[in-house]
């Protein structure tokens, strides 16, 4: 069964004007768009998204951060897709985010770090919903994918 990850571009990737080269880097590694669109994120769903940081010192200003401006959510599916966008993603720590990953290549500072990605199919699950009814993912075949789908 393939999974399914939420994948937000943060509103730093619409202000630098970099959301296509960040969309095609997901897209050039073969993962599956199963949903896409800008929105603002409301304070509840922001809220929502975020609560497992609602005791850390950086949780009103990720809230603020994520409403300030439109954001792309998308949703993409892979077998691992979770980790295969985490890989992609980099890691959290600046100084640890390889180059050749998003934020090893665009990120200078930890707030403003150009994207979002499930940690795990729960949380996965959970934030695909805060975002996306049911209708929004659409189901459909790839024809040059036909081994994955
Ligand atoms: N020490 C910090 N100071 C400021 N912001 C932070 C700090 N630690 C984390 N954040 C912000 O909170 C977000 C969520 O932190 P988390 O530990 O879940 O990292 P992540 O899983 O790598 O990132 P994300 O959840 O955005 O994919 C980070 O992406 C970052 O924007
Ligand atoms: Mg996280």
């Amino acid at each position: 069964m393939h999974e399914r990850t939420l994948v937000i571009l943060k509103p730093d990737c619409i202000q630098r004007g970099i959301t296509g080269e960040i969309l095609s880097r997901f897209e050039k590694k073969g993962l599956k768009f199963i949903a896409m669109k800008m929105i603002m994120i409301s304070k509840e769903k922001a809220e929502y998204h975020y609560a497992e940081h609602k005791d850390k010192p950086f949780f009103n200003e990720l809230v603020d951060f994520i409403i300030s401006s439109p954001c792309v959510v998308l949703v993409l599916e892979a077998e691992n897709a979770i980790r295969i966008a985490r890989k992609l993603a980099g890691a959290t720590k600046v100084e640890e985010a390889a180059p050749g990953t998003i934020r090893g290549d665009y990120v200078i500072h930890i707030a403003s770090n150009v994207v979002h990605t499930s940690d795990s199919p729960e949380s996965a699950e959970r934030e695909i919903n805060n975002f996306f009814s049911a209708e929004e993912l659409i189901v459909y075949k790839r024809d040059l994918y036909s081994w994955i789908g």
